[in-house]
């Protein structure tokens, strides 16, 4: 059986970002698999525009669509057809101004749809996404882990959650501005870890 990872880039720096170096381990690790389709996503080259006004109205005009409503619309719905059809979804992820790119603040926009990836019941918001798991690969200048000033992961967590992934790991690559020692020692241990979780794929 075929395992497929969507990876999500989502660096301003293309082939110097970090997160990009985390993602690119995990595609090669992948790769050098049997089993495993990866399948990458750069929402920084492929950037979307903020969600508005318009592409809301899309959304709801559903069977209704004038020819506009339908181009703004199927922004939304590539996204989650390509989120549906993968196993493991793998988000790389720069920490800025100690939150996400705005870049990927506007991925999830597109796919954290009610009436699509969950709904309002009487008990609070279902998610509706099943079966799938998470992997952040989080790159950070400094070190916020686990304190209050990570406003990152929570946030990542509590969207995926409101989709129904539950099943997330988090592997940080912390301090890589904080000199080269720090640097080189992060990222050799989020390799380690991004290796094992392939592996364990
Ligand atoms: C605009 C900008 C804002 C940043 N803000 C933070 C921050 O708030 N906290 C932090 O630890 N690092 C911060 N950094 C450093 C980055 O997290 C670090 O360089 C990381 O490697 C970025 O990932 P990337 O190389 O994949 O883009 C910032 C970097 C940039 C360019």
């Amino acid at each position: 059986m075929t395992t497929r990872a969507l990876i999500i880039t989502s660096s301003i720096l293309a082939e110097n970002g970090q997160s990009n170096t985390l993602a690119n381990r995990f595609i090669e690790q992948a790769n050098a698999r049997n089993g495993i389709e990866a399948t990458q996503r750069d929402v920084v080259k492929n950037a979307l525009p903020h969600l508005d006004i318009n592409e809301l109205g899309a959304w709801q005009a559903a069977a209704e669509r004038t020819a506009e409503q339908q181009a703004l619309a199927a922004r939304s719905e590539t996204l989650l057809a390509e989120l549906r059809a993968n196993d493991v979804l793998v988000i790389a992820v720069p920490m800025y101004n100690l939150g996400i790119p705005s870049q990927l603040k506007a991925w999830f926009d597109r796919v954290l749809r009610a009436g699509e990836t969950f709904r309002y019941t009487e008990n609070g918001p279902q998610g509706l996404v099943e079966g799938k798991r998470a992997i952040i690969l989080a790159a950070r200048g400094g070190k916020y882990a686990g304190t209050e000033m990570d406003s990152q992961t929570p946030h990542l967590k509590a969207m995926l959650g409101l989709m129904g992934i539950k099943d997330t790991h988090v592997v940080y690559a912390e301090g890589l501005n904080m000199g080269e020692q720090h640097r080189d020692a992060a990222l050799k241990e989020a390799f380690q870890a991004i290796d094992q979780l392939v592996e364990g794929l």
